[in-house]
């Protein structure tokens, strides 16, 4: 059996392909049949004259999506979007497909939505789906060639990291409520003391309220923390991998970039250091573009689009206000009113795709954020022990994955960035 993204190398010969119908079209003696097997898509030409009347009025009645074994002569052919047609000589019908949903006209998003199952098979869909894969595996290669050990972290955990008002409970047998992992920041914090680098890598939980294109409920997120490390050593590890990402889908993803129709010219001028804001100047920025920013607030999605269609490239903002952030950034020993955090904010109105900064070493300072956060002292003793024993400076961030995929395939919503999503009104298929 033959894969379609393999063809070029079979030009000329007899192949065997197993796959998808994708499309039909017939003129009079000749059926033009788009095939897919999951690698790609290519065009088989059918002649009656070639297979006989049985298959040739056999196909005249398939389906979209049937599934079908077609054998057949590879041929160049310029004008064919992968290069080589296919020039049928025998097919099989495998697993037949009547009255398909999706058809080639345009469906409404929860149509599709609904039918995600099938949806992806789709060719655009595809191609978001393999860029994502191009993205993860590009973030792992990122990281362990810089000595990053993956650690994984747990789902199930006892407290809130990210603030308690967008906690998933969860009944845990006779013990009372766990919560879903909003990040796994805090192991991960554990994780590095024992191993200097490392990163986790999966599912976390956020009980969003907000029906906005950028949340989800549930998304995946790479963490990466080091030990002996501060702000400026985080800003550095997100650039660059951010660069990479891009640079790296760019290279081996150029077909997937092509089919989505996105513009790559603002992903190849992608250059680090990114350009650096402090909040402080975010928020003057914010005033003079007219938008009802105060000092002190947190951004909202039309605050973050405002910064991020200022910048030609991704920028990094320093410095939120301490108040605004979760309870375990270091403060800025100067001004403690303001904490070692930085969101980096991706180009062409996309807004935040990394958060992340430098933790609290102190073991006192942490006490009392605790404290302060109204977070229950018994669930965080094992995390204050990180401060007991050997604490050093140290720090990491997040990347959620869905933000990064949807910004590089140019996607109107997250929802297109993962296989299956989960939003406030969404939860099946
Ligand atoms: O800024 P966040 O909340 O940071 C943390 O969770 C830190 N504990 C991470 C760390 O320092 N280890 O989330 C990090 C990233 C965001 O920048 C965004 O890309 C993504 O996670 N994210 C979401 N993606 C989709 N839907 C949501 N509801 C998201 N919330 C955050
Ligand atoms: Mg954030």
């Amino acid at each position: 059996m033959t894969r379609i993204e393999e063809i070029a190398r079979h030009d000329g010969r007899r192949v065997t392909l197993r796959g998808w119908l994708a499309n039909r079209r017939s003129s009079g003696k000749i059926h033009f049949l788009q095939i897919r097997d999951g690698s790609g898509f290519i065009q088989g030409v059918m002649s009656r004259a070639t297979v006989g009347d049985g298959t040739f009025d056999v196909t005249r009645h398939l389906g979209q999506e049937t599934a079908i074994e077609v054998e057949g002569d590879v041929r160049a052919d310029t004008r064919a979007p992968g290069g080589y047609e296919i020039d049928i000589t025998a097919l099989r019908v495998v697993g037949p497909s009547t009255d398909y949903p999706i058809t080639p006209k345009e469906h409404g998003p929860d149509f599709l939505l609904d039918r995600r199952h099938l949806w992806i098979r789709s060719s655009r869909q595809q191609a978001v789906l393999r860029i994502r894969h191009e993205v993860i595996d590009a973030t792992r290669d990122y990281l362990n060639s810089r000595g990053f050990v993956l650690a994984d972290t747990p789902i199930f955990t006892p407290a809130a990291c990210e603030g308690t008002t967008t906690l998933f409970p969860v009944p845990y047998f006779d013990h009372g409520t766990v919560y879903l992992t909003q990040s796994g920041q805090l192991y991960n914090e554990a994780t590095a003391m024992a191993l200097g680098r490392v990163y986790s890598f999966g599912p976390t939980f956020r009980a969003e309220k907000s029906k906005t294109r950028r949340h989800l409920t549930e998304f995946w997120m790479v963490e990466p923390e080091m030990a002996w490390a501060d702000l400026d050593d985080v800003i550095e590890l997100a650039e660059g991998l951010v660069a990479e990402v891009v640079a790296r889908v760019l290279d081996r993803r150029a077909r997937e970039l092509a089919a989505l129709g996105r513009d790559t010219a603002p992903l190849e001028r992608i250059r680090t250091p990114f350009a650096r804001l402090t909040y402080d100047d975010a928020a003057r920025l914010l005033k003079e573009k007219g938008l009802p920013f105060e000092w002190g607030g947190d951004f909202g999605s039309p605050d973050e689009t405002a910064l991020s269609e200022a910048f030609d490239g991704p920028v990094a903002v320093t410095g939120f206000p301490a108040a605004i952030k979760a309870f375990y950034f270091e403060p800025e020993p100067d001004r403690p009113e303001i904490s070692r955090s930085v969101d980096i904010l991706a180009p062409e109105g996309y807004g935040e795709i990394i958060g992340g900064g430098q933790r609290i070493a102190d073991y006192e300072l942490l006490e009392r954020r605790i404290a302060e956060h109204g977070l229950p002292r018994d669930a965080f003793e094992w995390y204050l022990d990180l401060r007991r024993y050997g604490s050093v400076p140290h720090g990491g961030f997040g990347m959620g994955i869905e933000r990064v995929v949807a910004w590089i395939c140019g996607l109107e919503h997250l929802r297109e960035a993962i296989p299956f999503p989960r939003m406030l009104y969404r939860f099946t298929p």
